[in-house]
């Protein structure tokens, strides 16, 4: 079973298990401040789930590289949505500030 390693917890789920929905199982959220409440529910196209991972996921879906390729996003940031990524295996996800998780640090 893979593991997800994020703010300083591991998380276990199947293999091919959504990545947000893993994380909200478990009582985390991969949005920031208001983006929580108010997002596009795993639909891939608000952009608030926006994370960095590492790690072996599904591969880049044609909904995130067209959510992910304008404002605030810019493709090269090399982001997921999180609500289009299956787990493949153990991976490590980070979450940056801002209200699409945008501002890489
Ligand atoms: S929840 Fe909106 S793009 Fe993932």
């Amino acid at each position: 079973m893979p593991i997800i390693r994020y703010q300083g917890k591991l998380l276990e789920c199947i293999q091919g298990a959504t990545l947000r929905n893993v994380i909200l199982n478990h009582d985390l959220t991969v949005h920031t401040d208001k983006a929580h409440y108010i997002n596009c529910r795993g639909f891939g196209t608000c952009g608030t789930c926006a994370v960095k991972l590492t790690g072996p996921a599904s591969p880049v879906t044609k909904k995130e590289k067209w959510r992910l390729n304008f404002y605030p996003h810019k493709i090269e940031n090399g982001l997921r949505l999180a609500c289009q990524v299956k787990v493949e295996g153990d991976i490590e996800v980070k979450k940056f500030e801002g209200f699409w998780g945008e501002k890489i640090s």
